[in-house]
């Protein structure tokens, strides 16, 4: 089993503090996994538990940002699902313990969602943010009357 932590680093930051916090709190327990002090399935069960309950969370606000790609980022949410939980039935149907290299693959799988795919949604929000500021500036236009 993999012992090293992977910090936090604000090159994972999508600049929205409640996201942010919960892709703090999913890189936490995936560490956890990772340094073996959270063993076996029972906690597994809570990443899994805690991703869904995280990317409802996003596709809320993707949804309310009237983000253009959202219908590809809802399929890469359900996509990861389905393979972690679809691997963490098979093994244990089949009464198997947790692999050593599939908490380090969690983990990975994690920071690849946010690095590459959210972070795209981090750019448009940042798009939309500044054309509307600069609305405002140039318009006098409240943001509501641009982002709605
Ligand atoms: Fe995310
Ligand atoms: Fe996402």
């Amino acid at each position: 089993m993999k012992s090293n932590i992977i910090e936090w680093d604000n090159r994972y930051a999508v600049g929205i503090e409640k996201i942010d916090a919960q892709h703090r709190e999913l890189l936490k327990m995936a560490n956890d996994l990772c340094l073996g002090r959270r063993e076996g399935g029972a906690f597994i069960h809570n990443v899994v538990s805690f991703l869904r309950y995280h990317f409802l969370t996003e596709e809320e606000l993707l949804e309310n940002i009237k983000y253009p790609d959202i219908k590809a980022h809802k399929r890469q949410h359900h996509n990861f699902i389905m393979e972690i939980s679809d691997r963490f039935d098979q093994l244990a149907a089949a009464r198997q313990p947790i692999p050593q290299n599939l908490p380090g693959h969690l983990r990975s799988r994690i920071i690849a969602h946010i690095s590459l795919i959210d972070k795209k949604y981090a750019t448009y929000i940042n798009i939309i943010d500044h054309s509307a500021e600069r609305r405002i500036r140039e318009q006098g236009l409240p943001t509501e009357l641009f982002l709605g």
